[in-house]
């Protein structure tokens, strides 16, 4: 089956590839984790958020936009902001990380030298801790704004934000006592740790339930201490995609981040994502094969018997595994290269120069940036994409 696919899409690849290493989208199987995604949010009270740094590329998010309806997105890295606030005029942008006061500034600095007024657009700014806080404070005096503040808190995944409730009081202080500069917009929690703590130390489903209830813990001391900056439409981030399948069956959260499992890369090949597939490939072509691997200074190995071939490839040390021709492999000995890597392909592999090798991403967000272009394949027809690249 995985045969049969690779050597139609290697055959595809020759006719209308670029003969250059070519990152390539699987349309249909794109659709389906989407339809995926789709049908267990039906049930679930969350609301979908794209994240930005795992899908990077504008007409990979509008797809995903288009069919599950949102135009929520969580971003990552500042040049994103700029390009999805001029292609998604709704957009309800949360930062995923804090970014700098420095990098913010930038942002209102070069919107306002564009002279372009701020679109309606809602950008939850993502706090960490009291001092970042003041800095924004001052920021937002300085231009006389009024700074959607979401804040970041540790459901257990201990990457930094608020880690106890006299942090949190204290940060939600700051933001009553500025109602001009500061508004509380939600709270974010990010639980990746729940996927992949080894078992003997904590059952997924264990640490699912504690990294819910702490979630659940401030968003108590948030509606009982502070009811004043309690709102009906407050967001409650969490997420992403190693738990989506266990926020849509039980969540303290209304709005849930996910990305790579729509793609996904051989990192997101959890038992609780089984049901997703990936839609995510390297195609890079042969430039050369050799009948075995050849390793200088050990001359002496090439009288042994060879299991492999030995072929160069355009590209490689991508993150990513070779997937196929099947059993391919990089040599342990002869070591990786960037421009042209020795792949081992077994030897009764019937492979030329020319073919192709195809390898599967580990991330999505570490591969994308790499391409200029992202290639749709959809029945037999590839149309590239601009990936976003800065
Ligand atoms: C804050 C936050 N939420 C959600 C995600 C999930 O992204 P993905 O679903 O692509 O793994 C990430 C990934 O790094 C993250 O940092």
């Amino acid at each position: 089956m995985q045969a049969v696919y690779f050597q139609q899409l290697t055959q595809d690849l020759k006719q209308q590839g670029t003969g250059t290493p070519q990152l390539i989208l699987d349309l249909a199987r794109y659709h389906a984790n989407l339809e995926m995604v789709q049908s267990k949010l039906a049930t679930a009270q969350l609301k979908p958020r794209l994240v930005v740094k795992s899908l990077a590329c504008m007409q990979l998010l509008q797809v995903a936009s288009e069919k599950l309806k949102t135009e929520r997105f969580m971003v990552f890295h500042l040049p994103h902001l700029s390009d999805l606030l001029s292609r998604f005029k709704q957009a309800d942008i949360l930062l995923g990380k804090p970014m700098p006061v420095q990098a913010v500034q930038q942002f209102y600095q070069n919107r306002s030298d564009l002279n372009v007024s701020y679109p309606p657009t809602h950008i939850q700014w993502l706090v960490d801790d009291l001092e970042r806080l003041q800095q924004y404070l001052q920021l937002a005096q300085q231009f006389k704004l009024c700074l959607n503040i979401n804040l970041e808190i540790d459901v257990g995944l201990h990457r930094g934000g608020v880690s106890h409730p006299e942090q949190f009081s204290a940060l939600l202080e700051l933001i009553r006592q500025h109602p001009n500069f500061l508004q509380l917009s939600g709270l974010m929690g990010y639980d990746a740790h729940v996927a992949k703590l080894p078992k003997v130390l904590k059952s997924p489903e264990k640490s699912y339930q504690q990294s819910q209830q702490t979630y659940q813990r401030y968003k108590t001391i948030l509606q009982q201490q502070f009811p004043e900056l309690w709102q009906a439409d407050l967001c409650f981030n969490g997420g992403g995609s190693p738990t989506f399948m266990q926020h849509c069956q039980q969540s303290v959260c209304n709005d849930l981040a996910f990305g790579s499992v729509l793609l996904k890369p051989r990192d997101f090949e959890l038992d609780l994502l089984s049901a997703f597939h990936c839609a995510l490939w390297i195609a890079a072509p042969i430039l050369k094969i050799l009948p075995y691997s050849q390793i200088p200074g050990l001359e002496v190995l090439n009288r042994l018997p060879h299991r492999y071939k030995a072929a160069f490839i355009y590209g490689g040390y991508w993150q990513a595994d070779y997937i196929y021709p099947e059993k391919s492999q990089p040599h342990a000995l002869y070591g990786r290269s960037s421009n042209q890597e020795m792949v081992q392909i077994p030897k009764h592999c019937a492979v030329s120069t020319d073919d192709y090798v195809f390898l599967r991403p580990l991330q999505s967000e570490a591969v994308i940036p790499q391409f200029a272009r992202l290639y749709a394949y959809h029945e037999g027809r590839l149309t590239a994409w601009e990936t976003c690249r800065e």
